[in-house]
């Protein structure tokens, strides 16, 4: 049994994604020719030439726009503007913004600033389409993060509701983008509060859910469980309520013509043959869902590469012809198998690798 521990891939790099693999120092001398700390899995998607990339109209196969950065925050209720930071939160910017003038971890202040998570907030900015992405056949929003209960709208139109604060939220706004004026990108935020205390009561209509509250001494918020929250936020026995609201990770405009690589997970054991096999599952989107225009599969190929993380020759190669049919959503995944055999290391013992321990029990 081993491990892997994906990075984020760079978008910018289109079509090619790399994740770096750390195992237990033995296992790891086994799998690569170096005492390397770890392996990078490269990853290609060799796509073919699309119309829009043949008319010379794009520089490259992804158009990545980053959105972050200083957005506006508005209360609305309370007449309130300050500099929203994307990624951040309410708590963050209220309190650079000089609106909660102490301390949060000061005394009581988790008492006495309990009111921005009771209030709604819109984090909102505006925004030009770069020219390399008008003609791209998918334009798509990606937030990263979004904490927690929100509706987002771009130009007024509405894309969808969030609440869920551990997905990525992914709409196609192909055709709500304008092409030659300022687009407005707004996230409305409702109290998670609010949103907690109006599913505990919906829920209460059918039988009650525990835990209700934090025990009285925590000076919590109530039904946090009802919620895909960060649950401490709400107050924990070693933390105070700081419910937040905002865009916790990262937004962009992604815009290219077939598909973007997203993830890479990568797994190995030791296989029958005294060889490793390791295996490599590739996490590509095709756009944000179905769009009866666009043509339903893409032929593309696949290359994998594993290599030493510190340099060297790769240690193992393969290309796979793949068919790109993306579910409803868009999404999809490839898995791809590699041998790799072992290579011996004075002192190393096979069959070692013993899977790295999160908890001691301590008696
Ligand atoms: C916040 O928005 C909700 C609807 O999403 C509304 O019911 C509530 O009254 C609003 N609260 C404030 C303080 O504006």
């Amino acid at each position: 049994m081993h491990w892997a521990a994906a990075l984020p891939l760079d978008p910018a790099q289109s079509v090619t994604a790399a994740v770096k693999v750390r195992m237990g120092a033995r296992c790891i001398m086994d799998l690569v020719p170096l005492a390397a700390a770890a392996v990078i899995v490269v990853v290609v998607l060799a796509l073919p030439p699309s119309a829009a990339s043949a008319s010379g109209t794009s520089g490259g196969r992804l158009h990545q726009h980053a959105l972050d950065g200083i957005w506006t925050l508005t209360n609305k209720a309370r007449g309130l503007q300050a500099a929203g930071r994307v990624p951040g939160g309410v708590y963050s910017d209220l309190r650079a913004a000089g609106h909660l003038p102490e301390d949060l971890f000061y005394r009581f202040n988790d008492v006495a600033y309990r009111w921005p998570a009771r209030e709604n907030w819109t984090y909102e900015r505006s925004f030009q389409v770069p020219r390399g992405a008008v003609a791209k056949a998918k334009q798509v929003l990606v937030l990263h993060g979004v904490d927690t209960v929100a509706d987002v709208y771009l130009n007024g139109h509405l894309l969808g509701h969030t609440d869920n604060m551990f997905v990525r939220y992914r709409f196609d706004v192909k055709d709500l983008l304008k092409e030659d004026a300022a687009n407005l990108l707004e996230v409305h935020f409702t109290s998670p509060v609010l949103a907690a205390a109006a599913r505990a009561a919906r829920q209460a209509e059918q039988y009650v859910v525990p835990p209700t509250c934090p025990p009285a001494n925590y000076h919590g918020e109530c039904s946090v469980n009802l919620l895909r929250k960060m649950q401490a936020s709400f107050a924990w026995d070693w933390g105070p309520a700081f419910p937040s609201a905002g865009l916790w990770k990262g937004v962009a405009l992604e815009a290219y013509d077939e598909a973007v690589l997203r993830d890479v997970g990568f797994d190995a054991s030791p296989g029958a043959s005294g060889a490793w096999e390791a295996r490599v599952r590739v996490h590509w989107e095709a756009g944000a869902g179905a769009r009866p225009a666009a043509p339903a599969a893409t032929s593309a190929v696949l290359s994998v590469v594993l290599a030493p993380a510190d340099g060297g020759a790769p240690i193992a190669s393969k290309d796979v012809p793949v068919t790109l049919v993306p579910d409803a959503h868009g999404l999809g995944h490839t898995d791809v198998g590699l041998s790799v055999p072992r290579v011996s290391h004075a002192g190393v013992r096979r069959n070692t690798c013993t899977p790295p321990k999160y908890f001691n029990l301590v008696k």
